[in-house]
């Protein structure tokens, strides 16, 4: 049994350093933290990095395609000035480095797959792989994906590591999805709930997880209709919030 948090930080502490580098990971932990989630996808040449969109710009001082960037070229670029001063020099982290740092800070972890379109299978593979190498943390690693491919990919390479079923737009046919992967959780966008959508997911026997949620309140009416956990990028004032 997936023994959650109430709060999980997105992409380390999004709102308060820049998203899915190393010092967003520390800063999450410092704020109390239990566990991350992070995006991950392949450069170019086929390394597993943190990186949320398929292109540098929004999150470093690059520009072009990850998809064809080498890592070498990747690791170039800054990834921290953007955010503010104080986190110029951050790189774009390799997922091993997180991995690294993840376990060494105790933190439980979420890897989101987030392939570039027609990587969807080989993006998976290649991350999982790396992360059964180096993963040296004690708790299990959630392996989430808006990508079917993704997950059905992750389902051969790291069978025991459980699996959540994202949705944005619930699909028609989530519950047969659901059951078909062996889905351990459904992560949903928290706009979209209602206490019956949350019954309904919870009513299949899996824990509900919800993204991305900055407020509080809204985070206690959520996990009053039976949400698990949340995804914040403000763990600390939603902790507090919380009262946890
Ligand atoms: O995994 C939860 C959340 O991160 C999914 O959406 O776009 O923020 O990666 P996104
Ligand atoms: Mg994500």
């Amino acid at each position: 049994m997936l023994e959650l948090p109430r709060v999980i930080g997105h992409r380390g502490a999004k709102s308060h350093a820049p998203e899915n580098t190393l010092a967003s990971i520390r800063l999450a932990h410092a704020q109390g933290a239990r566990w991350v989630e992070v995006d991950v996808k392949l450069t170019a040449d086929g390394a597993p990095i943190l990186m949320h969109d398929d292109r540098v710009e929004r999150t470093t001082d690059g520009q072009g395609a990850v998809r064809e960037m080498t890592l070498a070229e990747l690791r170039r670029l800054d990834a921290g000035r953007w955010f503010s001063a104080e986190y110029a020099g951050e790189r774009v982290p390799t997922l091993e480095e997180f991995l690294d740092l993840a376990a060494g800070l105790g933190l439980g972890i979420n890897l989101e797959i987030k392939p570039c379109a027609g990587r969807e299978g080989e993006t998976a593979r290649t991350a999982l792989e790396t992360a059964r190498r180096y993963w040296r943390g004690g708790l299990p690693v959630l392996v989430s994906s808006f990508a079917v491919e993704s997950l059905e990919a992750a389902m051969a390479v790291a069978p025991d590591w459980p699996r959540g079923y994202l949705m944005d737009e619930e699909a028609p046919d989530w519950r047969a999805v659901a059951d078909r992967l062996a889905a351990a959780t459904i992560n949903v966008n928290a706009k979209r709930q209602t206490a019956e959508t949350v019954a309904a997911y919870r009513a299949t026997g899996r824990p509900v997880l919800c993204y991305t949620v900055n407020d509080p309140e809204r985070a206690r009416v959520l996990l009053d209709w039976g949400v698990s956990a949340v995804f914040t990028d403000a763990p600390r004032e939603m902790l507090a919030g919380l009262g946890a």
